[in-house]
């Protein structure tokens, strides 16, 4: 295999340089799972494939449904080719139903409708928990101009749009998801990172059965049967091991 220095290293991800080409990384998906920044870990077999394939699906339906994305293609089991972005740091989550955070932030109970969606901002920043950043702060910080703000939040609800009915036809519900992005040589926020179970509340329409990474957060069986489970209903092919 070619040998990739790497340009950064994330929890479940890392992003290699390519020898003579400035303008792209390898994004390669690994089998490591943390949850609660970080406090919790573990490795699962067969997880960077199955997010690979699921997220390069899901970039292949936005790209094709005119959502301006890094991604370019995906070149084997584990990697993914995208083009190059100056990272933004903020984790921008769009909610169609109250789960996790936003029910103990409000108190709603968990499981009703967020009618009609929202989309939070939080700062990535580990040091500080990723707190929650209303766009004064984000302002202040200067972590986007208001352009391009406007526009990841734009994005975010078409992203919502367009993957709510693509889940919904294989009898899954978006509960809500994260996103991030990044700034292009033109100085545009482009949709950027990974979409999978690992960034997805993904429910069983009539179960309400979690495919997603809360099944590692709050031991609810077995992860890597969740997300085949995804991978299976999306009808993808995965390499046979
Ligand atoms: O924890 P919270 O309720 O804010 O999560 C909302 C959504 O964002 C969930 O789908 C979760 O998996 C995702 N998320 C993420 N990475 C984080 C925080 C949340 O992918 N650091």
């Amino acid at each position: 295999m070619t040998h990739f220095d790497i340009a950064y290293e994330g929890k479940a991800k890392q992003l290699l340089i390519i020898d003579g080409d400035p303008e792209h990384y390898v994004q390669r998906f690994k089998d490591d799972a943390t949850a609660f920044n970080g406090e919790k870990s573990a490795k699962f077999r067969g997880k960077g494939v199955l997010n690979c394939a699921i997220s390069s699906f899901i970039f292949e339906k936005l790209e094709a449904a005119g959502v301006c994305t890094h991604y370019v293609e995906q070149q084997n089991p584990i990697d993914m080719l995208v083009r190059k972005l100056e990272i933004i740091p903020l984790e921008v989550v769009v909610r169609n139903v109250v789960a996790g955070n936003l029910g103990r932030r409000t108190g709603l109970a968990a499981g009703s409708a967020v009618e009609p969606p929202i989309v939070e901002t939080y700062y990535k920043n580990d040091a500080l928990g990723d707190p929650l950043f209303a766009d004064t702060h984000i302002e202040m910080l200067g972590l986007v101009d208001a352009a391009n703000l406007a526009r990841i939040k734009e994005t975010a609800f078409q992203v919502n749009t367009i993957l709510g009915p693509i889940f919904a036809e294989a009898g899954i519900r978006l509960a809500d998801f994260k996103i991030e992005f990044g700034i292009d040589a033109g100085g545009r926020a482009i949709l950027g990172d990974e979409i999978s179970p690992d960034t997805c509340r993904l429910w069983d329409m009539e179960t309400g059965e979690s495919f997603d990474k809360d099944v590692f957060r709050y031991d609810r069986g077995d992860l890597i049967k969740a997300y085949q489970e995804i991978a299976r209903r999306l009808e993808l092919s995965l390499p046979v091991e």
